[in-house]
């Protein structure tokens, strides 16, 4: 189900040509699919906040098609920098850099820093290479939204505001990229994403300090756009460990009139009547992979609450914690459900 769908070589065209003409194209990553524009055209990147709805000081990553391209954009690649490019591109981890003098402020919100990936799926890198130069490109979802995982998404969210979408099956790992700072003396991660922390670690080989705020009115500090991760359905989400179950399942049901659904692992037994349960999401992988497409469905069933029993926080895990943290936590905003 998950082997990306290639398509065929006149779309890449067609996607080059509308990148080199200010176009925006969305394609698709390992982890969610991107809005990308060409990243050396100030005017196209400002489509891209214009049509995501995103305020214009909140960065955008720059997607390469090898690391080779990293001296364009960065000023310095530190050792660090190299080796950890080396280990995990292509891949899900975003690299902080100082920026080289000639990268568009519109694609940095005016920081002296850039953030640099190299992607790992075949459509991603067949269009970067036939383009040639760096791609700016957040998640292709409305600010605030949940990140896409099919063309399907995208399409449901951006219609016609985007000009090509290229489709490549449901992405692999399902959430966003790890996001690494090489700004100073230590790597930081600002975004637990789809590298594990103790893979950095071990190819670090030192442990790595960890500045990912649980509530996103707080995450802004240093990765703005983490601002804009609320990764929330409409539905209400509420966090459960499999022993409160029950309970918070009983208290959900005693205090909602809209549907209840729930989203765990596994199937589970002993469960009250009328909760929807949606498909099990199974091992930390694989709900990594899902999570995205089960917050959409509960908006397609129309739930008013969805209940979530998160996975373990090791490997991946720690990403699908941190949004559904998110999710919960946008929940409780005054201004959900507002749009
Ligand atoms: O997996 C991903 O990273 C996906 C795919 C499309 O590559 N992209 C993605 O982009 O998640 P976006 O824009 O939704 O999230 C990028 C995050 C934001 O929180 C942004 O603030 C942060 O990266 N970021 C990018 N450049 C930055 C910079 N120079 N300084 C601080 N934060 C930066
Ligand atoms: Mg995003």
């Amino acid at each position: 189900m998950n082997d990306p769908v290639e398509p065929a070589s006149a779309d890449i065209d067609r996607a080059v040509v509308t990148l080199r003409s200010g176009g925006l194209v969305a394609f698709p990553t390992e982890t969610v699919y991107g809005l990308g524009a060409d990243a050396s055209n100030a005017e196209a990147v400002r489509r891209v906040f214009q049509v995501k709805g995103r305020p214009s000081d909140h960065p955008l990553i720059v997607h390469l098609s090898d690391a080779s391209l990293l001296n364009d954009w960065a000023a310095e690649v530190s050792p660090t920098a190299q080796l950890l490019a080396d280990a995990f591109w292509p891949g899900p981890l975003t690299l902080l850099l100082e920026r080289s003098s000639t990268v568009s402020s519109a694609v940095t919100g005016g920081r002296s820093t850039v953030g640099l990936r190299v992607p790992d799926h075949p459509v991603a890198l067949e269009l970067l290479r036939a383009f040639g130069g760096g791609i700016a490109a957040p998640s292709a979802n409305r600010f605030g939204r949940v990140s896409p995982t099919t063309a399907a998404h995208v399409v449901a969210d951006l219609g016609d505001d985007v000009e090509v979408v290229l489709d490549g099956g449901p992405c692999r790992v399902g959430v966003e990229s790890t996001i690494v700072d090489l700004t100073s003396d230590r790597p930081i991660v600002l975004r637990a994403g789809g590298v594990s922390l103790d893979r950095l670690e071990e190819v670090l080989g030192h442990s790595v300090d960890v500045h990912v705020s649980a509530e996103p009115s707080t995450g802004g500090a240093r990765a703005p756009g983490m601002l804009e991760a609320h990764y929330a359905p409409n539905a209400r989400v509420v966090l459960a460990t499999e022993h409160e179950l029950v309970d918070v399942l009983i208290e959900v049901l005693g205090s909602t009139t809209g549907p209840v659904g729930l989203l765990a692992e596994g199937a589970l037994v002993g469960l009250p009547e009328d909760i929807v349960e949606l498909e099990p999401a199974g091992t930390a992988d694989e709900y990594a992979a899902v999570l995205y497409s089960r917050l959409r469905q509960a908006d397609r069933l129309r739930l008013a609450v969805l209940v979530c029993v998160p996975p373990p926080e090791v490997g991946v895990g720690l990403a699908v914690n941190d949004r559904l943290r998110r999710a919960a936590a946008s929940s409780n905003d005054e201004s959900h459900n507002s749009d």
